[in-house]
């Protein structure tokens, strides 16, 4: 699946400046829904914008964090920066960091890892209410800003947004009883001579199970009945840092004999414990295709697999 040229959405270089660079491992990145984070994030907020800048307690917690993804990053157990992004109006806000943490970097990862879960759901753009001291912070992260100052609990305000811009492909995970069929992708492409699920680019006009169909006859020579969604995950293409999102399916069902085409060179029916130990052209396979065993054996998804935590 990776390194598909895929479609291009929006204007300008696809995804730029959507890659999340890894965290030191002191520090624990939590995304997840406001029952899960507000306690930490809540915390975060009181300090940096309650406390620290005089912001009344009920324009704070404004009534719209429940529908809202939350960011909360955390040191030695303790929350140090926070962040969310509501879904419905593709509006990021909230973000802070605590003071003796400021200046690291770590305002950049929450910006970008929002971002990067507004291309999980599929939003074009996002958009935020930046305080007036801060707009070139968001600058920096590609944000421009458009209409007058504004007054927002004392402070004044600047609306900006950004387009997201990312590439479209679809991964099929196909399990065949109990074990997995991966690929190993031709030497000279992206990823090349690494194991990779099976699937591609997005064209046009399709849909994502009727790409995936198609990309599964091309590669495969199978004809394939797409089952359902597993997840979306996201990769950055090395070359230039531009990213995908890519519905992976479940498939359980297909007819025809396997004959490759020539993006791989070779294909193998795998044990989940054998997936972990190639090499991979994505981290998060393995945890696909436990979840995609999961749904093929219909328990229910697992708590943290789903849309938003196989990254
Ligand atoms: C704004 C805030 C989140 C920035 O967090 P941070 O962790 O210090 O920011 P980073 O270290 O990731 O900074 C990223 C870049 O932006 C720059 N930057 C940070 N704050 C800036 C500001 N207020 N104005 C201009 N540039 C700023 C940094 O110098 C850095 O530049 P670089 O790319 O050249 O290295 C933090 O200062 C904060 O919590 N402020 C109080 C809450 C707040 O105002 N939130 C914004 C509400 S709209």
């Amino acid at each position: 699946m990776s390194g598909a040229p895929g479609t291009r959405r929006a204007g300008g270089p696809a995804g730029r400046g959507l890659v999340a660079p890894a965290l030191p491992a002191s520090l624990r990145c939590r995304i997840g829904s406001w029952r899960r984070l507000a306690r930490p994030a809540a915390r975060v907020r009181r300090i940096v914008f309650v406390e620290g800048m005089g912001v009344p307690l009920d324009l704070d917690l404004d009534g719209t964090d429940a529908p809202a993804v939350h960011l909360v990053l955390s040191h030695g157990g303790r929350a140090i920066g926070t962040g969310r992004l509501l879904p419905r109006d593709a509006r990021i806000g909230r973000v802070a960091v605590l003071a003796p943490f400021r200046g690291r970097g770590l305002g950049r990862q929450i910006v970008v890892r929002l971002m990067r879960e507004a291309v999980r759901l599929g939003l074009p753009e996002v958009e935020l209410h930046a305080q007036a001291y801060a707009v070139d912070f968001y600058r920096r992260l590609g944000f421009h800003a458009f209409g007058p100052l504004f007054d927002d609990a004392g402070i004044p305000h600047r609306r900006m947004r950004r387009s997201l811009a990312w590439h479209s492909a679809v991964a099929g995970v196909l399990v065949d009883g109990r074990r997995f069929l991966l690929g190993r992708r031709a030497p000279g492409l992206v990823m090349g001579e690494r194991w990779d699920l099976f699937g591609g680019r997005i064209e046009r006009s399709e849909t994502p199970t009727r790409a995936l169909a198609r990309e599964l006859r091309e590669e495969l020579g199978i004809e394939a009945r797409i089952g359902p969604r597993l997840a979306v995950s996201l990769y950055d293409d090395p070359r230039d840092g531009t990213v995908f999102r890519c519905p992976v399916h479940l498939v359980t069902r297909w007819k025809g004999e396997i004959v490759l085409n020539p993006e791989h060179t070779a294909w193998r029916r795998l044990w989940l414990s054998q997936v972990g130990r190639l090499r991979l052209a994505h981290p998060g396979i393995p945890r696909l295709c436990a979840e995609a065993r999961r749904r093929a054996a219909g328990s229910r998804p697992a708590r943290n697999s789903g849309s938003r935590c196989i990254v």
